[in-house]
């Protein structure tokens, strides 16, 4: 790649993970229930039932996952904290012994030289405020989030400068209240778009109140970014690709940046009936909560098509990695999804589109001139544990490496890319799709029914990506 900028110095090139899905210890040295930890149980709600309550004991493991991402050399590690370790009813007292796990945590990862990389809100909302007030129903949850923040802001804020506030805010927003798959498991569009302008809020709040605590620290949201393409050349696939961009993306990304929502969507969410209320002083509150970055986890891009009034609504979604088990949807009135001809797709549905990055980044330059980290990519897939104990992900590593081509050639465009952190460093629980969709270039040897003893196994993308990072850095 001669005619290709090389990544500048600083870049970090790092990986990812999010508490309930590696943590287990489920209810130890004070944790209290989260939503995840009650919703899991419920009959019927994840593939074989599986829950975190083990996970992959990182939270008794946390030496030995630290060790392997220093062997990696890991420039940055994304991790999130759990609400419910800090705060074990949500609110009022704080839980030393939680605060202290994460000391140790990041403690240990600064004297591998790994910078820590904190998500504050990885979908966790502690169970008591679900109870006690409908958790991003009511107005109560930006104070308590607020003042959740505060204190890993107050506690961590010397050491760490790196802060990801709701992690894929539409993505758990949309799940929870759109197609009643996470928790609170409601279908209902209009708690969803009320529910998701107090997530806005909170957002916003939790920055605002960053900039005395951290003032030499950045911050932003992690948004779950799919590009849209129009499936063709048809002009009412032009405006169903910009209503689709419009309403799944921007809706959001405009009100992290601007404080203001983008004027088509919000006019199509009145028509329909289902448009937040936005109260006085909102949008003051959101335009104070400004982020330095845009955070992007790209999985894979989108394709729409026109949908009649009467066309296709809510789809059904893949949580077997039974290829092809994804069924149609759209918004009626607005885009119909397509699968993208040109485009192969992993056992669960997702296209593969590593030139869909480079969109992605663009695009994010180009509208909001902000730096971006991308605090998520990777491919979830079947992976085989051979008789002599390797695993040969060669697929991850094409996944991966073209992937991070594209990045290239975004910096090249002119994008600024601060950092890149893979899904995930080891195995982890895939929410509703159980262990058996494995991300990590660390197997985790345990499955839906039997623990084993949760060996960790370095996968062949192990020694790749460590290479490729030690690579780089001579580069720079
Ligand atoms: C993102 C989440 O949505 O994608 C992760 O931030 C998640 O927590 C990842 O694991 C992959 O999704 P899934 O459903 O395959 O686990």
């Amino acid at each position: 790649h001669a005619s290709l900028n090389p990544f500048p110095s600083t870049f970090l090139f790092g990986s990812a993970s999010a508490a309930y899905q590696i943590e287990g210890a489920y209810d130890q040295d004070g944790k209290g229930p989260s939503v995840w930890d009650t919703y899991t149980k419920l009959e019927g709600t994840t593939f074989k039932n599986t829950n975190g309550d083990v996970a992959v004991d990182h939270y008794n493991r946390m030496e030995e996952d630290v060790a392997l991402m220093a062997e990696m050399g890991l420039k940055t590690y994304r991790f999130s904290i759990a609400w419910t370790r800090i705060y074990p009813t949500g609110a009022g007292e704080v839980n030393e012994a939680g605060l202290a796990f994460y000391d140790r945590l990041i403690d240990l990862l600064l004297q591998h030289d790994i910078v820590p990389m904190v998500t504050v809100y990885h979908w966790d909302l502690p169970q008591a405020l679900m109870d006690k007030y409908g958790g991003f129903e009511s107005r109560q949850i930006i104070e308590d989030f607020t003042t959740y923040c505060e204190t890993l802001f107050t506690r961590y804020g010397d050491r760490v400068k790196h802060w990801i506030t709701l992690n894929e805010q539409n993505i758990f927003i949309g799940l929870g209240y759109r197609n009643g798959l996470h928790p609170p498991g409601v279908k209902d569009l209009k708690r969803m778009y009320a529910a998701n302008h107090i997530a806005f809020l909170a957002n916003a709040k939790a920055i605002a109140s960053f900039r005395n605590l951290v003032p030499d620290g950045k911050i932003g949201p992690s948004f779950a970014y799919g590009p849209i393409y129009p499936a063709d050349c048809k002009p009412e696939s032009i405006i169903a690709y910009e209503n689709a961009e419009e309403l799944n993306n921007h809706f959001y990304m405009d009100v992290y940046v601007n404080g203001e929502y983008p004027d088509m969507a919000m006019k199509y969410l009145e028509r329909e009936g289902i448009a937040p209320t936005v109260e006085p002083g909102d949008t003051e509150i959101l335009k104070a909560g400004k982020p330095d970055f845009m955070g992007v986890n790209y999985y894979q891009s989108g394709t729409v098509s026109a949908n009649p009034l009467d066309g296709v609504g809510e789809g059904k979604m893949n949580t077997t990695g039974k290829k092809g088990t994804t069924s149609a949807s759209g918004v009626p009135g607005l885009f119909r999804n397509e699968r993208n001809p040109h485009l192969e797709t992993t056992n669960w549905d997702w296209a593969i589109d590593p030139a869909g990055l480079r969109v992605a980044l663009r695009r994010i330059h180009n509208r909001y001139k902000l730096p971006i980290i991308i605090s998520e990519n990777g491919l979830g897939e079947f992976d085989k544990l051979t008789e002599n104990g390797e695993v040969h992900d060669d697929y991850r590593i094409d996944y991966i490496s073209k992937h991070i081509d594209e990045i290239q050639k975004a910096i090249t465009d002119g994008v600024d890319v601060l950092a890149y952190c893979t899904w995930s460093f080891t195995d982890l629980l895939s929410w509703l799709n159980g262990y058996q969709k494995r991300y990590g270039f660390v197997y985790i040897d345990r499955d839906e029914t039997d623990e084993k003893e949760l060996k960790r196994i370095k996968k062949k993308s192990f020694y790749w990506y460590k290479d490729l990072i030690a690579r780089h850095a001579n580069e720079g």
